[in-house]
């Protein structure tokens, strides 16, 4: 399995991250810390997450130096106005104590006006040229290495990559599991040399249990005397997409890691059996937000 992938800057983005949405404060730190030790380099974090204080203590701590890690966060959704994007980087980098990120993302499609959390910023949602601009600004700077998206779907994508790109998006990080796979969106970046990142990758907290328990999963799993959670974690890489499994537990951080190829025929029969059955997203802010619109589904403008 490939332990790294090229993006088009040349940097090599580790295939396996630990991901810590929803790793609380007390306890993202020591998550951290266990991962770097089992030997994880690429660590997914988000201002949102709102642990990236506890994250840049437990880097700091850590013996493993800064150049060696990846280091990836995301733009909230209040600061897609130009001038708003270098101060919620800034913010992000005094956190995680560091003066620089691997990769800085737009975390979701949707512009909130400024200071609000929940205010429809319409025209840098339907057209986020203008924040793209400003994080390009910041790669120029020498603050950012990569630049991507999230939660973009494909006519978003096709909108914002028209313009005259000085950086394309080097990873669109969407979810991405056994109950949504996605492989329409798959194949369009594949075509398109765009790197997937999957979030919520065994499902999330809420259907994490019900992926484990497959049947597919779990034969898979006995016949190569490994874990259902390293089956699922390496069908992920085998399909070409970073993977960002999030866990607080160390025996489970350090599993995740752990994976080997799934032979051919298992690799198969488990990406028939996710396509199989209709997509049942983990992840859609969409009503929460209060938008007139479904995020994944529609693009209005
Ligand atoms: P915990 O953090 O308590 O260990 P996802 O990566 O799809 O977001 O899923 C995260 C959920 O899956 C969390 O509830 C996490 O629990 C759980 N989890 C992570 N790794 C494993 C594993 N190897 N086996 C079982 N559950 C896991």
């Amino acid at each position: 399995l490939p332990t790294h992938y090229t993006l088009p800057s040349g940097d090599k983005i580790p295939s396996v991250a630990l991901g810590v949405w929803q790793a609380g404060t007390g306890e993202v730190g020591q998550a951290v810390k266990v991962a770097l030790d089992a030997g994880y380099r690429h660590i997914d974090g988000a201002w949102i997450y709102r642990n990236e204080e506890e994250v840049g203590e437990a880097l700091k701590e850590s013996s493993v130096k800064r150049e060696d890690i990846w280091l990836t966060s995301k733009l909230w959704n209040t600061f897609h106005a130009p001038e708003d994007v270098e101060p919620a980087l800034d913010e992000s980098l005094a956190k995680l104590g560091t003066d620089y990120l691997d990769l800085y993302i737009i975390h979701w499609p949707v512009a909130f006006k400024k200071g609000s959390n929940n205010v429809l910023d319409e025209a840098l949602t339907a057209d986020p040229y203008p924040t793209w601009q400003a994080l390009e600004a910041l790669v120029d700077k020498g603050k950012i290495r990569n630049i991507g998206v999230s939660n973009f779907n494909i006519p978003r994508l096709e909108n914002l990559t028209a313009n005259p790109l000085k950086y394309v998006p080097a990873v669109n990080q969407v979810e991405l599991n056994f109950l949504n796979p996605q492989p329409e969106l798959l194949a369009w970046a594949k075509a398109h040399n765009l790197l997937l990142e999957a979030y919520s990758p065994l499902g999330s907290t809420k259907q994490v249990k019900d992926t484990l328990g497959r049947p597919e999963i779990k034969e898979v799993a006995e016949k190569l005397g490994v874990t259902p959670a390293q089956v699922v974690v390496a069908w992920h890489v085998q399909r070409g997409t970073v993977v960002l499994p999030k866990s607080v537990t160390p025996s489970r951080i350090k599993e995740n890691f752990e994976i080997t190829a799934l032979p051919e025929d298992a690799f198969a029969k488990i990406e028939a059996a996710a396509a199989a059955h209709p997509p049942q997203r983990v992840v859609n802010p969409s009503k929460g937000w209060g938008l007139s619109f479904d995020v994944f589904e529609d693009y209005p403008y």
